[in-house]
């Protein structure tokens, strides 16, 4: 979702918003743009589509010190010049992400007095309320503005006749900041800004930040000085880089093995399961009647797998919801009742709701997050963090397989608090849970026969998945994800639900994916496989290696390494994303960047 990148310093500005806008792609956009303070002034260029396209037209722009860079995701408004980001009204010029949500009432109070907007935008309204309070004191303006704003927003903003700063505040949108010996920075995420410096911050809601090229200070409402924390990223550009591989995606699949190692090897202490980041929650843990599992996407998918597995082991129920719903719909939640989180960037909008709607209820916040010191990390009462490393791809595949062990662990951990295991099983399920990496590289040592089935399944309309157990939600992400790069139509089932209605669907030359990894109900979704068939249907069971799965009732077979249950989540989910990448690659898509689609969803 929107991309913002700032800086003002000793270097030349316009190649650091253009290179910060490039590492910003990934998040998600169809239109950008740079405003770069010359002594004539503030130029700014615009255009609609990729940065390649924002490249070409600024190479005549005039160059300076300080300046601002914008990838938009159309919220208000279409996908135009005139919408694209940075805004100017006045001496204001600003880059916006969020949605300001009494931009109606705030543009018709502008009218009045005689302003009216350019664009269809609310960004652009944000412009003209700063500037409609700006009288030489841009802190005073900024500030006056956003007690006015209802909604989210990061805003960046440039005086005209304040040359020498940069200001920005933020409530509800990510913003990250670093200062180094050339300038300082700000940025929608420290990706932008990695090849200036490690050492960031997020600035608190609501703080004003200035920016000058000696440094950065932050000061609240009330002009009171603002130390920010400091954070650390631990990982470099490299990471975050494609690697020889053609796709972010394929890279992140492939990836895998070493962000499982990362995320369960620190957590096995004298062999078994020790999560010493929910001390704060334990209690709450154990004592729990129900847990609640919020979330969004594939995020949401990976709660639903841990549903499954939460109350087959603990005895507990376990109620996933998805994040828009839960905000919604007054839930039953209170001190009785945690909030497990699930989110990769740890900044989407409703998981975020979610959150404050939780601790509003009393109930205690577990957040399982990738990205160290979002605001669902800093906000819950414990964080488990994965330790995916970047994910630059649209479509999840590397964060979700770490939240499945997250959420394993988080089984476990609970297990012993409530003594639903005794010692013999958490150690037998630690040591099981470590073989997670290489039963994940033997799925991806088998990606040429996963490419075979999807060269010969890719010119489909319409796909359907079945399965049972945990394999319904497995059914789900690998749905999603074809969805999601393939724009394909895409359904999940519970096998058994398939003859409800969903089968009449089935036709000659439509493929179903029968995914057959859990061993008590693998013989009855291979019968509702054959069902399909008898039907016309292309079918392709994925199943255990060494289950039997009869001659001549599929058309393609493709194989799960290891013996089934609980373990299996990782391999397959494996065989579903490469499934999907080989589709999109074969219908000629741009994997890493599918159409309409964000990275991090921070509007509602
Ligand atoms: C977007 C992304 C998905 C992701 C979902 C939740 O829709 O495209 O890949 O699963 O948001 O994101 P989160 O960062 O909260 O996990």
């Amino acid at each position: 979702m929107c991309g913002i990148i700032g800086y003002i310093g000793t270097k030349l500005v316009k190649d650091i918003l253009l290179d910060g806008l490039t590492r910003l792609e990934y998040r998600g956009y169809d239109s950008a743009g740079i405003a770069v303070l010359t002594p004539s002034g503030v130029e700014i260029t615009r255009t609609v589509g990729k940065v390649s396209a924002l490249k070409e037209a600024a190479t005549q722009a005039a160059d300076g010190h300080a300046g601002i860079g914008h990838t938009r995701w159309a919220t208000h408004g279409g996908v135009t010049v005139p919408n694209a980001h940075p805004h100017r009204c006045g001496r204001v010029t600003l880059v916006h992400n969020g949605i300001i949500e009494n931009f109606a009432l705030l543009r018709e109070r502008l009218a009045r007095s005689g302003r009216f907007p350019l664009s269809e935008t609310d960004t652009e309204i944000a412009a003209m309320l700063i500037d409609s309070l700006y009288d030489g004191d841009p802190a005073g303006a900024i500030l006056g503005a956003a007690r006015m704003i209802e909604g989210a927003f990061a805003l960046v903003v440039l005086f005209e006749d304040r040359p020498e700063r940069l200001y920005a505040i933020r409530r509800g949108s990510p913003l990250v900041a670093l200062s180094n010996e050339d300038g300082a920075y700000v940025a929608s995420d420290v990706t932008a800004l990695l090849d200036h410096g490690r050492d960031y911050f997020v600035p608190p809601e609501d703080v004003l930040l200035v920016a000058r090229r000696e440094g950065i200070q932050l000061t609240d409402q009330a002009g009171n000085a603002v130390r920010p924390q400091m954070l650390r990223a631990d990982w470099d550009y490299t990471a975050a880089q494609k690697a020889g591989y053609p796709h972010y995606m394929l890279k992140e699949i492939f990836e895998q093995p070493q962000a499982l190692t990362r995320t369960i090897l620190p957590r096995v202490r004298e062999g078994i399961i020790q999560l010493e980041e929910t001390a704060p929650v334990d209690d709450a843990l154990k004592g729990a009647r129900q847990l609640f599992i919020v979330a969004c996407g594939t995020a949401m998918h990976a709660g639903l797998a841990a549903k499954t597995l939460m109350e087959n082991m603990l005895r507990l129920p376990v109620e996933v919801d998805i994040a828009s719903e839960f905000r919604y719909r007054d839930p039953i939640a209170d001190a009785g009742t945690p909030v497990v989180l699930v989110s990769q960037s740890g900044e989407t909008a409703d998981t975020v709701a979610a959150l404050r709607l939780a601790r509003l209820k009393g109930a205690p916040v577990v957040a399982v997050v990738n990205v160290k010191g979002s605001t669902i990390a800093r906000e819950s009462d414990a964080v488990i963090y994965t330790h995916a490393g970047p994910e630059i791809a649209v479509a999840s595949t590397k964060a979700f397989t770490v939240q499945l062990a997250a959420l394993y662990m988080l089984t476990l951990h609970m297990a012993r608090l409530r003594g639903a295991l005794d010692q013999d099983r958490l150690r037998e399920h630690a040591q099981a849970l470590l073989t997670a990496p290489q039963l994940i590289q033997e799925a991806l040592d088998r990606e040429s026969q996963v490419r075979e089935v999807a060269d010969a399944v890719h010119r489909a309309t319409d796909m359907f998945y079945i399965g049972r157990g945990l394999d319904v939600a497995m059914a789900q992400e690998g749905s999603l994800k074809l969805k999601e790069i393939c724009y394909l139509h895409s359904e999940a089932y519970g096998a058994g639900e398939l003859k409800h209605g969903t089968i009449s669907l089935i036709e000659p030359g439509v493929p179903t994916f029968a995914l057959a990894t859990q061993r008590e109900v693998y013989p009855k979704t291979l019968s509702n496989m054959r069902e399909v068939r008898a039907r016309g249907g292309t079918v392709i069971p994925i199943v255990t290696d060494g289950w039997e799965v009869e001659p001549g009732s599929y058309d393609y077979l493709l194989r799960v390494p290891g013996e089934g249950g609980v373990l299996a989540v990782f391999p397959l989910a494996a065989i579903l994303q490469l499934l999907a990448y080989h589709c999109a690659v074969y219908r000629g898509l741009p994997v890493d960047q599918p159409r309409n689609l964000a990275k991090s969803v921070t509007v509602e």
